[in-house]
C-alpha cells in the first residue's frame, strides 16, 4: 500500500506584510505537511499567524517567499486568477458566522458553488447532489427551511454541506464552532468527525483545547512559526462527550462509611 500523499506542503513558507515602512512577519520559514484523510487543528494565541496561514493554503492570499504545493500542484507563483480557479476546484470553506444567504433555502444554499464550478450535472443533478451533501450532514428533512428558521448548529451544518458540495479536496474551518453553544460545538465536531473517517481532509483553526481534542493531530503556532506539532493520542467522540453532557448534573453520592 502507497503511504497518503501530501494535500498540503509547506517549505519555507513566508509572509510578510508592509504596513507603511514597518514589516511584520505574519508567517517565517514555516514548513510542514499534511496528508490526504488527516484531521488537523491549528492553534496559537491571538497574532500568531493562524489565519494568515490559513488564507494562504485556501488559496486567498499568496505567500510572499517560500514554495506551497496543494494536492501536488505547486500554487506559490500563480496569479490571482489561477489561484481563484484552484480555490474554486479544490477547497472547501467554512465559517465561524456560517455566511449563508438569508432569503435562500438551505438547499439553494448548497446548490450555489455548483454554478460557479464548471459543473457538467444538469439543474436536476445539481439538486440531487445538494440533496445528497444535506443529507451527509443529517439536515435532509430541513432542506426548504430558510436560515432564520434553523438554529445556529443547523445553519452551520448547511454551511459544512455547502463547503463539500464540489468534492473539494480540503475543508477549511476558521473558528467553526465560534459561534455556538458547547453541546452544539461537540455535535458539530461530530459531523466533522463523520465526515474525516469517510476520508474528508479537514483542518480547522480554534482556540479551544477542548474542541482541538476532537482532531487527530494539533499544531501550536507562535510568532508565526509551529511551536509544537503532536498526535492527539485520546481523541475526543462526539458520541461519548454528548454522553457525559447528558449526565452532566449528576454528581455521584459520596462513599458511605
Ligand atoms: N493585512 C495585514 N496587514 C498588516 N499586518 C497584518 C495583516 N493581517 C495580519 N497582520 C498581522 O500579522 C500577524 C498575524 O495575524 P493573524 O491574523 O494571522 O493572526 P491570528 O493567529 O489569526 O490571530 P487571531 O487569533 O486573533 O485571529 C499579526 O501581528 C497581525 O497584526
Ligand atoms: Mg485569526
Amino acid at each position: 500500500m502507497s503511504s497518503p500523499h501530501p494535500i498540503i506542503r509547506l517549505e519555507n513558507l513566508e509572509k510578510t506584510y508592509d504596513s507603511g515602512g514597518s514589516k511584520v512577519h505574519a508567517v517565517r520559514q514555516l514548513s510542514l505537511e499534511i496528508a490526504a484523510g488527516e484531521f488537523v487543528a491549528v492553534m496559537g494565541s491571538s497574532g500568531s499567524g493562524k489565519s494568515t496561514l490559513m488564507n494562504i493554503i485556501g488559496c486567498l492570499d499568496r505567500p510572499t517567499g517560500g514554495k506551497y504545493w496543494l494536492d501536488g500542484d505547486d500554487v506559490s507563483l500563480l496569479n490571482r486568477n489561477r489561484l481563484a480557479d484552484m480555490r474554486n476546484m479544490k477547497i472547501g470553506f467554512v465559517f465561524q458566522g456560517f455566511n449563508l444567504l438569508s432569503r435562500t433555502s438551505a438547499l439553494e444554499n448548497v446548490e450555489l458553488p455548483m454554478m460557479y464550478h464548471h459543473s457538467n450535472l444538469s439543474p436536476r443533478q445539481q439538486q440531487e447532489k445538494a440533496m445528497q451533501v444535506l443529507e451527509l450532514v443529517g439536515l435532509g428533512e430541513r432542506a426548504d427551511h430558510m436560515p432564520n428558521q434553523l438554529s445556529g448548529g443547523q445553519q452551520q451544518r448547511v454551511a459544512i454541506a455547502r463547503a463539500l458540495v464540489n468534492d473539494p479536496v480540503l475543508l477549511l474551518a476558521d473558528e467553526p464552532t465560534g459561534n455556538l453553544d458547547s453541546r452544539t460545538s461537540i455535535e458539530i465536531m461530530g459531523v466533522f468527525q463523520k465526515l474525516n473517517d469517510a476520508g474528508i481532509t479537514v483542518v480547522m483553526v480554534t482556540h479551544e483545547p477542548d474542541i482541538a481534542a476532537f482532531t487527530r493531530r494539533n499544531i501550536m503556532m507562535r510568532d508565526g512559526l509551529v511551536r509544537e506539532d503532536l498526535p492527539v493520542l485520546r481523541r475526543s467522540t462526539a458520541l461519548e462527550e454528548l454522553a457525559k453532557l447528558q449526565g452532566g448534573d449528576y454528581v455521584p453520592a459520596a462513599p458511605v462509611h
